[in-house]
């Protein structure tokens, strides 16, 4: 089920006019996606405050803030710190689609086939050495193991038939790879989720040696990467195919309603 009901709404975040880029005021009303979608760069403070603003970016910042248990407040006054002065920080949604596709490539595809196979070899390295740790990552590298499996799997159809077809402006083909792709974001959700409970929060204990901290600090820095690469897909790339397409429109509250066609 592909879940961006809603792309945007009236409510906007404001930002001052000199660069870079400085958020001023937040409104808390706006979803945690229309958040990132605006400021790439919101997505480590919520990454920070444990807020998913991936699977769960249909929340208003307040009720995510007040499901969670954190003063709303806090976590306003530091997206109003929040830079955006670098390229891949800029929001991403009024760019060529052809430019957002390399970014996503460059930044996020290029990235995980890097970096899965160096940490699928540093998570067996830590659970081998220490083996007679009852607090070791026990199963982390054949998780990781699956988690490559699959994403190899995922990235070789983006780059092969979906994003082709989105370059090409083919939107009217884009409906059921989008869709299929958005259900495999679903499951590499719950992987990571998975990988998250076995690498214990990423919280080393104490005395652990520099290999075991490192392989967490990377897990970490994955995982948020990873968000952030499903919302560039899930709330900018793929509604802007599918609307380009006329599989979708907005009305005049910004509300996103599917066509039937
Ligand atoms: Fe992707
Ligand atoms: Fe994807």
């Amino acid at each position: 089920m592909l879940f961006f009901k809603r792309i945007s709404s009236g409510t906007r975040i404001a930002w001052c006019s000199c660069e870079p880029k400085v958020a001023t005021v937040i409104d808390t009303n706006p979803t945690l996606e229309q958040i990132v979608t605006a400021n790439p760069g919101a997505a480590e403070v919520f990454v920070r405050h444990g807020l998913d603003f991936c699977y769960r970016g249909q929340r208003s910042l307040d009720e995510a803030c007040k499901e969670a248990g954190i003063d709303v407040r806090t976590v306003a006054a530091e997206l109003s710190a929040v830079r955006s002065d670098s390229p891949d920080e800029r929001g991403w949604s009024d760019r060529p689609l052809a430019e957002i596709v390399d970014h996503i490539i460059e930044r996020y595809h290029d990235t995980l086939r890097r970096d899965l196979p160096l940490l699928i070899a540093l998570a067996r390295k830590v659970e081998e050495t220490h083996a007679d740790r009852p607090t070791r990552p026990v199963g982390l590298a054949e998780q990781l193991e699956r988690i490559h499996a699959a994403v190899e799997n995922h990235l070789t159809k983006e780059e092969g038939i979906l994003f082709p077809l989105i370059r090409a402006g083919r939107g009217d083909t884009t409906y059921v790879p989008i869709n299929l792709m958005t259900r495999e974001h679903e499951d590499h959700g719950e992987s990571l989720r998975r990988m998250r409970a076995l690498a214990h929060d990423f919280v080393a204990p104490e005395d652990a040696c520099a290999s075991w901290r490192r392989l967490y600090r990377s897990l970490a820095r994955l995982e948020a990467e990873f968000w952030r690469h499903i919302h560039l897909e899930n709330y900018v790339l793929f509604p802007r195919a599918l609307q380009a397409a006329g599989f979708i429109s907005q009305d005049s509250t910004g509300t996103t309603i599917r066509s039937t066609r």
